[in-house]
């Protein structure tokens, strides 16, 4: 066992934060040998039930739960701040050209060890992230991912039409190597699979078919996609699949709508898509760096929740701007202030993290497993150092409260907050 002395931020059952100036955070083995939180709170109260245990002294800093980023592409980690004047061109332009490069796994292997590092920098300790068409892609992110010891969730991305050489795959091909991909990998030490149509447009109804086939035979295995991001994609959707209801309705005619699915992006749902998302235990994986930058629009937080959708944060890198869950935060409480300017709300400090964190594992299915640091949650966490700048430091200084000590960090925060990134327990 081991214990650290720190501020201890995690999360209650309530969804609010919990805050311990002066906390303890013990790290031990369970009964399967994981490394889990053993106990989590006050230091004065806990610090005499761990005799022999050793302390490390973190005073100063304040430890919290590791990021948990709900949708990003981690082959598109050159991708990002490339200018297009929407998604479709995006995709085509720069997205695809770079996708064609994963078929060679030495070249998958080197971003994928460079996309997790940046992602351990950034406090970022569990991602469910697209890879390309290529299964070589998935195999390198896969075994990059287990030999950090990570909970970490990928799939082979399905796109075989609309899409060009080099990224298209071939519909019955396709579904055999997902399938391959499961049996290889979900479930092995902390990794999982997704099931990954690319969006409706690039998948023929017969790839969403066997899609549809397979979530129904694996239930444990996430869905992931994108729906409803951009007008000119909702259009094209449409026009594609005319007797569906809605761009979402696609999925829900191929049983692609269920727990464990993670739609990115939602922006342009009806209350009708909201209801059934929430309905069928669907959620969305709210970009909001990404659909600033490629002009998608702004996720509507009031009318998730009142149609009680589940969801959380996510980078979306390459579309988004930043690997950065603080600048990811800032641009979610931006983008919640313009949907809430007639009730003069919004998201609250204490809310944007936990959509990235615990909230974000709750809407994966990991509620219990990872994104919060209450006794039996598996001990990935970060030590973040509130004086890491100049300015931080004098403005965290002056907080008064939990809110304006997560503000701050919220606002002015980014990779130089991050001093340590722990991944079981370390
Ligand atoms: N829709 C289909 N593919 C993509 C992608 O790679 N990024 C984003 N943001 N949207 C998509
Ligand atoms: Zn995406």
């Amino acid at each position: 066992m081991k214990a650290y002395r720190a501020a201890l931020l995690r999360f209650a059952d309530d969804d609010t934060p919990v805050y311990d100036a002066d906390g303890l955070l013990v790290v031990g083995p369970d009964a399967q040998g994981r490394r889990v939180v053993r106990a989590a709170g006050d230091h004065a109260t806990l610090i005499g039930n761990y005799p022999g245990v050793a302390v490390e002294d973190l005073r100063g800093k304040l430890i919290a739960p590791g990021f948990v980023d709900m949708h990003v592409h981690y082959p598109q980690t050159d991708v990002i701040g490339a200018p297009a004047a929407g998604l479709l061109p995006w995709l085509e332009n720069y997205t695809f050209p770079h996708e064609s490069r994963f078929y060679e796994p030495a070249h998958a292997r080197e971003v994928a060890d460079f996309f997790l590092d940046e992602l351990a920098r950034q406090g970022v300790t569990t991602a469910l992230t697209f890879a390309t068409s290529h299964p070589a892609s998935v195999d390198a992110v896969f075994e990059a991912a287990r030999s950090r010891g990570l909970r970490f969730i990928t799939g082979k991305v399905l796109q075989d039409r609309h899409s060009p050489d080099g990224v298209r795959d071939e519909t019955e091909q396709s579904l055999i190597d997902t399938e391959a991909l499961i049996q290889r990998w979900h479930g092995v030490d902390r990794l999982g699979y997704a099931i990954t149509p690319r969006f409706a447009p690039t998948s023929t109804p017969a790839q969403l078919r066997g899609a549809g086939v397979l979530a129904t035979k694996y239930p444990d295995v996430w869905i992931q996609s994108h729906v409803a991001e951009n007008r000119d994609e909702v259009r094209w959707a449409a026009e594609l699949f005319p007797d569906a209801r809605s761009y979402l309705g696609v999925y829900g005619d191929f049983g692609l709508l269920r727990e464990r699915a993670v739609y990115a992006h939602c922006l342009h749902l009806d209350t009708t898509d909201r209801e059934l998302m929430a309905s069928t235990g669907t959620v969305a994986a709210v970009s909001p760096t990404s659909n600033l930058f490629l002009g998608s629009g702004f996720f509507d937080y009031m009318a998730a929740d009142a149609a009680g959708m589940r969801y959380g944060l996510a980078s979306d890198v390459g579309g988004g701007t930043s690997f950065s869950p603080f600048h990811t935060m800032l641009a979610a409480y931006c983008v919640g202030r313009e949907g809430q300017t007639k009730t003069g709300l919004s998201l609250t400090p204490g809310q944007l993290w936990w959509q990235h964190t615990a909230g974000a594992a709750r809407a994966l299915g990991l509620e219990g497993v990872v994104g919060n640091l209450q006794p039996g949650h598996e001990a990935d966490f970060v030590v973040l150092d509130p004086q890491a700048t100049p300015l931080l430091a004098r403005k965290t200084s002056q907080a008064n409260s939990l809110d304006e000590l997560l503000f701050a960090l919220i606002v002015l925060g980014d990779d130089r907050v991050v001093e340590r990134t722990v991944v079981a327990g370390g």
